[in-house]
């Protein structure tokens, strides 16, 4: 039976709860609402705090312990415009106890070329009383009594040690994904720079949200991944129908027309971020696109942001991104695998332009995951008519309603390894006639393109949109040669014999060089990663060291 005639037939229900896949892997399932306003909370308790070393932790303790309890504390070093720096975050109990530190907190001294802006980023001066310590970097932080956590940057030999003694295939994608998937401080780093421009903008708009989404929010981002944000300046849900106060406000210049309205606000906000905004550095106004954006790097938190300030539906894509991996647990591990096969194939890239982004191969993964026997997870229609009430949603006309409870559905009947889908996915798409046909996550179905576009990929929210026009004939042509590629070489690899393995082997030969230290650092090179490392380091048996190596520039 069709997903059509299924919806339509008054044994929904019951084929649903057979069908319907969630299965989060043991953990419980948290819905996106209550993640966000979680992470927003605790972001509203927490405190940026640039230190001299990670052995000022116990003395950055001792200060801030006396404003109110601290919950927890996470130390990390990252790369500002003018130079290394090293970060501790720290969590109190209580937003109260942030804004009395803040009302501490002095301004830097006579410095005329300073903007004292009041803000939750401060540094640790050095101590005029005490003596200095002798804490080492470990004798520091051993003595705190509240959890503490120091980040290092991805160890990228380490990975590629344990991909390469990984006893399958499956085992190698579900260690790709543990450790390329965001951080617990990973996340509270981006709610924490989105509400940084909340709190500035607050004085105005004490209404006004930022909230992240994109891949910083949906579970498929990765550890470096850039932060999307949506600025809004009223809350939608606040209600002032019965009230007779109504705030004096001005009108809009530009009225009639809302984009010029955006775009000058934008422009303002710019200014705000570029001049005012401790940490924002290389501000960029992209206001003529078709979704206007403020580009920046935050200093202090290491992260490239995009703020927007269109509709919220980028938003509850997001959500819907984030339900669909919280579905199965083999979604996010597949993704992360195929978005890293195609980085490492220049399939995608961080620039913009005419390939396809992380987003549509992400909804190509779904698409397919649609469509094993039987599915791994439904169309996105199951979730539009297993909706209720508290799960309505609209956002400038858009209906973003679907499913938000997974409580209530049953894991997917499917028992497919990781490896098999992966298998699956390229043998899928290089069967699949890009030329004459499009396809839709929400029916779950392929059609005729009803446009002449290289690519057609039914946007699942705004339904008569193509989520993928920008992608050229001869860029579907390289991802066709590419997914061919990719089956190909699956299907010639030699079985695990279950020895040690002295060759590299399985998804190291899909996702090598995006697995390699120097060419996760230095972006478009291609490297013969066998002339870096010797077996035995590959092997695990001597600690690898860097050799000089000559490397091929593939741009
Ligand atoms: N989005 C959308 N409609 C589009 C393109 C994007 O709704 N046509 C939303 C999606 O929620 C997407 C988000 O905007 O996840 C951010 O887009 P983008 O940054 O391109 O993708 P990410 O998923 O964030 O991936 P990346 O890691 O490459 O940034
Ligand atoms: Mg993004």
């Amino acid at each position: 039976m069709s997903f059509r005639n299924l919806w339509r037939s008054s044994n929904f229900l019951k084929w649903a709860s057979r069908h319907l896949s969630y299965n989060s892997g043991g953990n419980e399932f948290i819905p996106f609402d209550g993640l966000v306003s979680a992470r927003r909370c605790e972001a509203r308790r927490s405190l940026l705090v640039e230190v001299a070393a990670m052995g000022s932790a116990l003395d950055l303790y001792q200060v801030c312990s006396e404003f109110g309890t601290i919950r927890q504390m996470f130390h990390y070093k990252t790369k500002a415009t003018s130079g290394p720096r090293e970060m501790i975050l720290i969590e109190f109990a209580d937003s109260l106890f942030l804004e009395k530190v803040l009302k501490g907190a002095v301004y830097p001294t006579q410095n005329s070329s300073i903007i004292p802006v009041h803000s939750p980023l401060v540094w640790l001066a050095a101590s005029k009383k005490s003596k200095p310590t002798n804490h080492t970097l470990h004798s520091g932080t051993a003595d705190l009594p509240v959890p503490f956590t120091s980040e290092e940057k991805n160890n990228d030999v380490e990975l590629l040690q344990n991909l390469f003694h990984c006893s399958d295939i499956s085992q190698q994608i579900q260690t790709l994904y543990d450790y390329q998937k965001l951080t617990e401080l990973g996340w509270r780093l981006r709610f924490f720079t989105c509400r940084q421009i909340e709190r500035a903008l607050s004085g105005l708009f004490p209404q006004a949200s930022v909230l992240p989404f994109g891949s910083s929010v949906n579970t498929f981002g990765r550890r470096n991944c850039d932060l999307d944000m949506i600025l809004e300046l009223t809350d939608d849900d606040e209600k002032t129908d019965n009230n007779r106060l109504v705030f004096q406000a001005k009108k809009s210049r530009a009225a009639a027309n809302p984009r010029i309205t955006m775009q000058r606000h934008m422009e303002v906000i710019s200014d705000v971020v570029d001049n005012f905004i401790p940490g924002c550095s290389q501000v960029r106004k992209i206001l003529g696109a078709r979704v206007p954006i403020i580009k920046y790097y935050q200093d202090f938190t290491g992260i490239e942001c995009d703020l927007s300030m269109t509709n919220k539906s980028g938003f509850y894509m997001s959500e819907m991104l984030y339900i669909y991996g919280c579905m199965d647990p083999r979604v996010r591990p597949l993704v992360f695998t195929i978005r890293c096969w195609a980085k490492d194939r220049h399939v995608t890239s961080v620039f913009a332009g005419r390939w396809i982004t992380n987003f549509s191969l992400t909804l190509l993964v779904l698409f397919y995951l649609m469509r094993t026997s039987p599915p791994v997870i439904p169309p996105l229609q199951v979730l539009i008519n297993l909706a209720g009430s508290s799960d309505r949603r609209e956002t400038s006309g858009i209906d973003c309603t679907f499913l938000r409870d997974l409580n209530i559905v049953t894991p997917s009947e499917n028992q497919d390894s990781l490896e098999t889908l992966l298998r699956g996915f390229f043998e899928f798409f290089s069967n699949f006639n890009f030329k004459e046909r499009g396809f839709s996550i929400v029916s779950g179905n392929d059609f005729v393109k009803p446009e002449h576009k290289a690519l057609y990929i039914q946007n699942p929210l705004e339904r008569e949109l193509n989520v993928s026009r920008n992608v050229t004939f001869e860029e579907l042509d390289r991802l066709n040669t590419e997914v061919s590629n990719a089956r190909y070489l699956l299907e010639g690899l030699e079985p695990y014999t279950g020895e040690s393995q002295s060759e590299p082997w399985g998804i190291l030969h899909l996702c090598n060089s995006s697995a390699h230290p120097i060419a996760l650092k230095a972006g478009n090179i291609s490297i013969d990663w066998k002339e870096f490392f010797t077996r035995d380091e590959l092997s695990g048996s001597v600690p690898s060291k860097k050799k000089s190596v000559t490397v091929n520039t593939t741009v």
